[in-house]
C-alpha cells in the first residue's frame, strides 16, 4: 500500500497544475519558446519571420500545413462521438461519489477518441516498423513542454545506438477549455511539426484517463507499427537510460521481440486504496476486489512488441480501471502472461549508499535503466555526465 501510494505520489502531482491561469500558460509558452534552446529558430519561423526569410517561412508553412492536413486525415475516428452513459447513475452509492468517479464511470465504456495529431509513419510504415528496434512512448500532458524539451535532448534523443534505431512519441489528450486548451493545442501542433514526434487524441488528459491514452497508443500502434521490437512506456519525469536499455535488450538472446517481455519494478500484494481523500482513491463500485494483480509500476518498464499486442488484443475484454499500471497487469494475467522485475529499473528513486553522498553522483547511475523521478536540470547535467569519456567510477561507492 505505502509503495502505492509513493511511487504515485510524484505523478499525481502534475494534477496540482491543472489550474493555472491563462496568462500564466501564455508567459510560460512564450517563455519556454523563445528562452529554452531554439530562439533564433523559433523566432523566425513561429514568431516573426525575417524579411529575408519569409518567402522561404511561407513556404515552408505552407508545406507543413499540407503534410498536417494529410496527417490528420490519414487516421480519423469516424464513429459517432461517444455519449455519457445515464444508467451509470443507477450504480448503488453513486451520489455519494466524488466528482472525478463519478465523470469516470459517466464515460468508463468510451475507448476511441479522434486523432488530433498523428504520424501515420513514424516506424516506416507497418511492414517499415521492424527496424525500430527501441520505441520510447512517453505519456505527457500538453503543459510539460519543458520536460519534453530535456528529453527530446537527453535520453528520448532519436538516433542510431549500437546498430539499432531508437525512435520517440509523446502520448497526450487535450488540457483546459477554451482559450486555454486552444493554445496548448496549437503548442502541440507547433511541436509536431518540428519535431515530428506527438501523438495526441481528444480526450481529456486527466490522471484517471491515463488507461485510456494507453489503450489509445496500443490501437495506434497495432495499425501503425505493429512490428516494432521494443517499446519502452513511461513518464516524462523520469531519468531512462536508454543506451543501458539497448544493451540490455539486445541481450536478450532468444527474444528479437517476437516473444514475450514486460520488465520494470514489481509492485506486489497492494489494492485499490478506500480513502475518498487520497488521489489514487478507487471504490468498491469502480473496483469491487480488494486485490490486484502482481504489476510493473507505470513511471517506466520494457516490454515487446509481441507484449504490446497481446495486451490490447486481451484489453477489449477487460473493463477500464483508471490506474493504468494496474490495467497493464490486467490484461496480461488474462493472457496467461506475467510481469517480472529489472533490477535497474527504480520507479521509486534511488537509494544512495550513505547520508554524505551526491544522489546525483553520475557513478550511482551508470549502471541504471531507469529512475524516478527526475527534472530538467539534473536531467540534462546527467546526461552529460554519463557520456562524459573522463567519467571515472573506479574510486566510488559500488551501489
Ligand atoms: C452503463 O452503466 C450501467 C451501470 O453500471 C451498466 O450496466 C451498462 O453496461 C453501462 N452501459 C454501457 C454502454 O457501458
Ligand atoms: C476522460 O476523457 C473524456 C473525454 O474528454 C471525458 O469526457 C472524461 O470526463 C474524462 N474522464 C476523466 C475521469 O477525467
Ligand atoms: C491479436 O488478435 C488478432 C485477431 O484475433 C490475431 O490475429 C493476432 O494474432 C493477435 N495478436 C497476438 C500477438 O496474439
Ligand atoms: C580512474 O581513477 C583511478 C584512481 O585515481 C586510476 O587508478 C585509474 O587509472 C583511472 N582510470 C581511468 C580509465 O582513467
Amino acid at each position: 500500500m505505502l509503495s502505492r501510494v509513493f511511487v504515485k505520489g510524484d505523478r499525481g502531482k502534475k494534477m496540482s497544475f491543472v489550474k493555472i491561469s491563462l496568462a500564466t500558460i501564455s508567459v510560460f509558452v512564450v517563455f519556454s519558446i523563445v528562452f529554452f534552446l531554439n530562439y533564433k529558430d523559433y523566432t523566425s519561423a513561429i514568431l516573426q519571420p525575417t524579411v529575408t526569410d519569409q518567402n522561404h517561412e511561407m513556404d515552408r508553412k505552407q508545406k507543413s500545413d499540407t503534410m498536417l492536413a494529410k496527417k490528420k486525415s490519414a487516421y480519423t475516428y469516424l464513429g459517432p462521438k461517444c455519449e455519457q452513459n445515464i444508467s451509470a447513475a443507477n450504480i448503488f452509492g453513486f451520489n455519494s461519489l466524488p466528482d472525478h468517479i463519478k465523470d469516470f464511470l459517466y464515460y468508463r465504456h468510451c475507448r476511441h477518441f479522434p486523432m488530433l495529431l498523428n504520424i501515420p509513419d513514424k516506424c516506416g510504415g507497418p511492414e517499415g516498423s521492424a527496424d525500430v528496434f527501441l520505441l520510447l512512448v512517453i505519456k505527457s500532458s500538453p503543459k510539460n513542454y519543458n520536460r519534453r524539451q530535456v528529453l527530446r535532448n537527453t535520453w528520448a534523443k532519436e538516433r542510431l545506438q549500437k546498430g539499432v534505431w531508437i525512435r520517440r512519441l509523446f502520448i497526450s489528450g487535450t488540457q483546459d477549455d477554451g482559450f486555454e486548451k486552444m493554445t496548448l493545442n496549437y503548442l502541440l501542433e507547433i511541436e509536431h511539426r518540428k519535431y515530428n514526434d506527438i501523438l495526441q487524441w481528444d480526450f481529456c488528459d486527466s490522471f484517471y484517463n491515463l488507461t485510456l491514452k494507453q489503450i489509445l497508443f496500443l490501437e495506434w500502434m497495432e495499425r501503425h507499427c505493429p512490428h516494432v521490437r521494443f517499446i519502452f512506456n513511461g513518464d516524462d519525469d523520469v531519468f531512462a537510460n536508454t543506451d543501458n536499455m539497448v544493451v540490455y535488450l539486445k541481450s536478450l538472446e532468444d527474444n528479437d521481440g517476437s516473444k514475450h517481455l514486460y520488465a520494470g519494478h514489481l509492485v506486489k500484494n497492494v489494492g485499490p486504496i478506500r480513502d475518498p481523500f487520497s488521489k489514487y482513491y478507487i471504490p468498491v463500485q469502480v473496483h469491487e476486489s480488494e486485490s490486484y494483480p502482481l504489476y510493473c509500476s507505470g513511471g517506466g518498464f520494457l516490454l515487446s512488441g509481441y507484449t504490446a499486442r497481446i495486451i490490447y488484443n486481451t484489453s477489449h475484454f477487460i473493463i477500464l480501471l483508471p490506474i493504468d499500471d494496474v490495467f497493464m497487469a490486467m490484461c496480461l494475467e488474462k493472457a496467461g502472461l506475467h510481469p517480472e522485475s529489472h533490477s535497474g529499473i527504480k520507479a521509486l528513486g534511488l537509494q544512495v549508499p550513505n547520508k554524505n553522498a551526491d544522489p546525483y553522483d553520475p557513478c550511482f547511475y551508470k549502471e541504471m535503466l531507469l529512475v524516478h523521478r527526475f527534472l530538467s536540470v539534473h536531467m540534462l547535467v546527467m546526461w552529460h555526465h554519463l557520456h562524459n569519456p573522463q567519467l571515472n567510477c573506479s574510486l566510488s561507492t559500488k551501489m
